[in-house]
Formats: C-alpha cells, structure tokens, sequence
C-alpha cells in the first residue's frame, strides 16, 4: 500500500496519508510524492483542485523524527521537504485539506497555505518546534502572525500550545468545524465547486488573495537555514533521542 494514496474524483486530485500504524508521520519518499502529485496538477489540465486528507483521528505527526535524527547525526537531508514546501507555497492550483485528529508540526504549518481547511470537532494542531530544540518553518514564522495575529502564533509556534478545532478556527487556520462522517463529503463538496469556476478567474482571483510569493519562499529558506543548524543542536539531538527511546518501550502507546 503507498503511503501516500493519490486518486481522482472528476477534476478533484485526492492526496491521503496512509501511514496510521506511525501517526502519518511524513518520510522523505513520502514528500517528494506529496511535492510531485501538488506541483504535477499546475501542469495537468484536467485537475483543478487538489484535497489533502488524513486517516481517521489523524492527519500526520509532521516529519518524520528518524529522518530528523539521521539529518542531526550527519545524514544527507535531501531536498524533499524543500520541494514539498515550494509546492505548497507557489503551486497554481487551489488545495484544501480536511483534518480529523492530530496535525502536528508541518501537518499543522502545511495548512497555513492551503486554500481552505475543514475540521472535524476532534481535530487539533500543535507544533513542538522549540521543545524539539528546533525553529518554525514552512514560512510559519511570516504567515502566523498575518492568519491569527502574533500572540496566538507565538503560543502555537514557539510555546508550543495544542490548539483544539475551536481555537484553530477561531484563529483563522479552519473555515469551518464538521462532523467527523461529514468531514470528507464537505471537503469534496467545496472542491467540486471550486473545480466547476471558470479557471482564468479563479487562478487570478487566487493569485490576488495569496499576495508576493517571493516574500513568502524567502522566509521558508531564511528559516530551512536556521532549522538546519538547529538539527545539529545537542538540544534537537537529545529530544529526538528522547523520543526513539520513548517509543522503544514496551508499553508506550
Ligand atoms: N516520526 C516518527 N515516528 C512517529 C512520529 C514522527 N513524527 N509520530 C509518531 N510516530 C510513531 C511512534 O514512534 C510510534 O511508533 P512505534 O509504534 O513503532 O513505537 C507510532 O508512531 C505511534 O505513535 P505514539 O507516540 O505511540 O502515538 P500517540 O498517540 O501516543 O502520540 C503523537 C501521537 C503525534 C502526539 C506523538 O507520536 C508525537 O508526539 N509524535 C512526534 C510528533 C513530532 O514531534 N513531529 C515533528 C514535529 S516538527
């Protein structure tokens, strides 16, 4: 089974996670099908919109922390999560995403520059970048501040707060809390309208609403810069330490 399932429904591309037994946590094959299958739709005329879903209770753990382990003990980092992130930023085609359960790290910042994001009521975001020994990035640091003011982005991204659904639409990150049966339906719902707009106009009128993109890869690179000095930090080393040895025992859940 991929673990990144990528299908068609009409004009709407569908991207899932499908790695449940390790939380969605995201791996370097893993972004560089989620970059191709994101960037392949701005060449391809018959996709308009594309959907990111999860499993049920969870969208994705983020990165993957052994590829962030080998990357702080010397390994090849590889320019996957890069092109994932140029991606998500500079793709043509509108992306929605629907969460249910957990979205952590970049299944948090990811959806920062989606387009719209549906919730279900046990949804919730959190990105433990500074417990991590580690900095903001996808261009987080930039486009929080802007969605829900900088108070509420210092609490999600440098304290490191858990957002419930609630507070993630009330801070702007969701449009709308659905039922979780209902969660998928309504993302595909809004895709399929979007994908029946006259494209011109809606390229344009996107392109409008999503403002300099130079701006925003800039600060994806100055901070992909800090992140990668971080990884070598005996702060990052050791919490990503911490977190192997914790899920080694026996009776971690
Ligand atoms: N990278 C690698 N493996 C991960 C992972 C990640 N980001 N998130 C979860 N996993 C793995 C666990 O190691 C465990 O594997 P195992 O069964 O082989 O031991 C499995 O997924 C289940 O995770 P577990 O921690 O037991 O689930 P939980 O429900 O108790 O907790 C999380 C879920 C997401 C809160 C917790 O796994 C977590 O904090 N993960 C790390 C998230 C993170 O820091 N991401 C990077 C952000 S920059």
């Amino acid at each position: 089974m991929a673990e990144i399932e990528i299908a068609r429904q009409g004009k709407v591309q569908t991207i899932r996670f499908n790695r449940a037994d390790k939380k969605n946590a995201i791996t370097r094959t893993m972004y560089a099908q989620l970059a191709s299958a994101i960037s392949g739709a701005d060449t391809d005329e018959s996709i308009g919109v594309s959907v990111i879903l999860g499993q049920p209770e969870v969208f994705t753990s983020g990165n993957d922390l052994k590829d962030f382990l080998a990357a702080a003990m010397g390994g090849e980092k590889g320019t996957e999560v890069i092109d994932f992130l140029r991606a998500i930023i500079s793709g043509q085609k509108p992306l929605i995403a629907a969460i249910d359960g957990l979205a952590v790290g970049v299944g948090c910042t990811m959806l920062m520059h989606c387009d719209m994001v549906f919730a279900s009521p046990r949804a919730w975001v959190q990105t433990p970048f500074t417990d991590l020994g580690l900095v903001p990035e996808a261009a987080s640091s930039l486009v929080a501040p802007r969605i829900m003011g900088s108070h509420r982005a210092f609490a999600l991204l440098a304290m490191g707060e858990r957002f419930q659904a609630q507070q993630a639409f009330e801070a702007g990150l969701v449009n709308e809390i659905v039922e979780t049966e209902d969660l998928e339906t309504r993302a595909m719902d809004a895709a399929t309208r979007l994908a029946a707009k006259p494209p011109q106009a809606l390229a344009i009128s996107r392109k409008l609403l999503r403002g300099d993109r130079a701006e925003v890869i800039a600060r994806m690179e100055e901070e992909g810069a800090l992140f990668a000095e971080r990884l070598q930090s005996d702060e990052a080393r050791n919490a990503f330490m911490a977190f192997m040895q914790r899920s080694k025992k026996p009776d971690a859940a």
